[in-house]
């Protein structure tokens, strides 16, 4: 029998991440020695929580409280590491980031290590150009990306996104480890031939306005008045940087605002994907510097961000905002997609068709 190896599993924000317990007993079963790393997202929406984790006896279990030394050395010391689910935010994190422990688990790309990341998201997720940028790059720094697969997805649709099963996934690492093929290391070559194309205004009077970046309650009375004369109606979701106004928001506008996941009756904490499946368009009317810079890298780290990302409806911003841009990141934001508006009336003047 072959020496066991050490792995480290890196769980991030992937309601695939429910499938933690049996990943790990394949990978024992493929001779690997696990250890675990949490990110928030998983014990946030108590996906997987530490005390399972310790009693599937795992050589030791960390979390997004630990100290970044102590997952840097677990990092270092291992023979593999695998991000399994890895989600649309992590995948950014581990392109941009340049934190102690994010640089530990790209270090293990560089042979004799290995890095293996498994995607698991929604379909428009996955078929994002930010998001697809992403996994290239670090495919292209030798991380051998397992999946997605084709299938059944938690929001309900089939589609690219689903995680490939932990039978597979622990095959798939073994056979990246040891050098040899196998099936898992063709899926990624399936599920990057994705249409990229963004989705049509759709005509039914309702629009999602994402309040963030520079914009005072004021600014939010007279759009709030322009959304309501026009007859449209409105889902509103604030950035976090707006959190702490969310009541005086809510006064403004009329009605509830959404800061957080599970926070709409009947949604499951799916707001990124069933909020932007019910609009018309997803306008973001105070789109400032640090926001488009966020959507070019696919960052997805609160709700706010998720929405561009997961939107099943087009995504705009005023042409004054993209024109306050350095003319490199709105040509970016062009280039992903990014509908400009010469301002909300335009939406109101149905030159969009909504
Ligand atoms: C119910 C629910 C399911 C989610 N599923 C996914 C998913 O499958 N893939 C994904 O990329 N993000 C998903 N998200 C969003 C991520 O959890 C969110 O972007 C989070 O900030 C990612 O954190 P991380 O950087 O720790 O992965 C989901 C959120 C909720 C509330």
């Amino acid at each position: 029998m072959k020496p066991s190896r050490s792995l480290v599993l890196v769980v991030t924000g992937s309601i695939a991440a429910v499938k933690t317990l049996p990943l790990i007993g394949a990978l024992r079963s493929k001779n690997f020695d696990v250890s675990v790393i949490l990110t928030r997202a998983p014990e946030t929406f108590g996906w997987v929580t530490c005390d399972t984790l310790r009693d599937a006896s795992v050589e030791s279990v960390l979390t997004n409280v630990s100290a970044e030394e102590e997952k840097s050395r677990l990092l270092n010391g291992a023979n593999a590491v695998l991000v399994a689910p890895a989600s649309a935010d992590f995948l950014s994190r581990m392109t941009y980031e340049r934190s102690p422990f994010i640089q530990a688990i790209v270090n293990a790309s560089a042979s004799p290590r290995h890095l293996m990341v498994a995607p698991a998201m929604n379909t428009k997720m996955w078929e994002h150009p930010a998001v697809q940028r992403n996994v290239s790059a670090l495919n292209r720094l030798g991380a051998v990306i397992l999946g997605p697969v084709s299938g059944a997805l938690a929001c309900g649709v089939q589609g690219f996104g689903r995680m490939a099963d932990p039978e597979l996934l622990a095959c798939g690492s073994a056979a990246a480890c040891d050098g040899q093929p196998h099936e898992t290391l063709a899926f990624y070559d399936l599920a990057r031939r994705v249409k990229t194309a963004r989705p049509a205004f759709k005509k039914n009077g309702h629009i999602l306005i994402a309040l963030g970046g520079r914009g005072d309650e004021d600014d939010v009375r007279r759009l709030a008045s322009s959304v309501q004369r026009s007859g449209l109606t409105a889902d509103y979701v604030l950035a976090p940087s707006w959190k702490p106004r969310a009541a005086r928001i809510a006064s403004i506008v009329g009605q509830d605002v959404v800061t957080d996941y599970g926070q709409v009756d009947g949604l499951d904490g799916l707001e990124h994907i069933r909020l932007p499946e019910r609009a018309g368009c997803v306008f973001f009317p105070f789109l400032d510097q640090e926001t488009a810079q966020n959507a070019v890298h696919g960052q997805a780290g609160s709700l706010f961000l998720a929405l561009i990302l997961a939107s099943k409806a087009p995504v705009a911003a005023p042409s004054s905002r993209f024109a306050a841009l350095p003319s490199s990141l709105a040509q970016s934001l062009h280039e992903d997609g990014w509908v400009c508006l010469d301002d909300f009336h335009d939406i109101l003047a149905s030159r969009i068709d909504l």
